[in-house]
């Protein structure tokens, strides 16, 4: 809502070019279930708004997301979560979607990453996780 996941993204999507990746960076709202049923190896990084919510850039992927039971085998993911420990469900956004992808059996390649606050970890987690793509391929 004012930029920080925004800012992960952009800074993890400069790391994977700059290792040769080809990346595709959009805003979640842009993704529909067809489009994500057919990526291979995916970084989500979202905020929280409200209590608990996604940011308004990410409700329709949420809602699609929730409603959908298509299983997700061939996806390698990990979820950066960014939050505030000052509100009662903490990381509330990144820990529903990291979990439906657990129920709906996609790879989870790194743990997730929980900031609060700021984006701390989150540079850590990136590394991690383009390594961890970069052994895979
Ligand atoms: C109105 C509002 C509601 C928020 N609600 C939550 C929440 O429920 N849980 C949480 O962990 N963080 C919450 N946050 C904290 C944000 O997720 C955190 O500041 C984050 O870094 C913002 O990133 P963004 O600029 O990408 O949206 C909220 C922040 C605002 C301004």
């Amino acid at each position: 809502m004012s930029g920080n996941a925004e800012d992960v993204a952009k800074v993890l999507n400069d790391k994977a070019q700059k290792m040769g990746f080809t990346t595709n960076k959009v805003e979640l709202n842009d993704v529909s279930m067809t489009d994500f049923a057919k990526m291979k190896n995916v970084a989500i990084v979202t905020s929280t708004t409200g209590e608990g919510d996604l940011p308004t850039n990410g409700e329709d992927f949420w809602d699609d997301l929730n409603a959908s039971s298509k299983e997700l085998q061939n996806l390698n993911y990990s979820v950066c979560a960014l939050g505030d420990r000052s509100h009662d469900i903490f990381c509330g956004a990144g820990k529903k979607v990291d979990e439906k992808l657990i129920q709906l059996k996609a790879n989870k390649v790194l743990d997730r990453q929980e900031c609060d606050g700021d984006d701390s970890g989150s540079d850590e987690w990136g590394n991690s996780f383009l390594e961890k793509i970069k052994s895979l391929q």
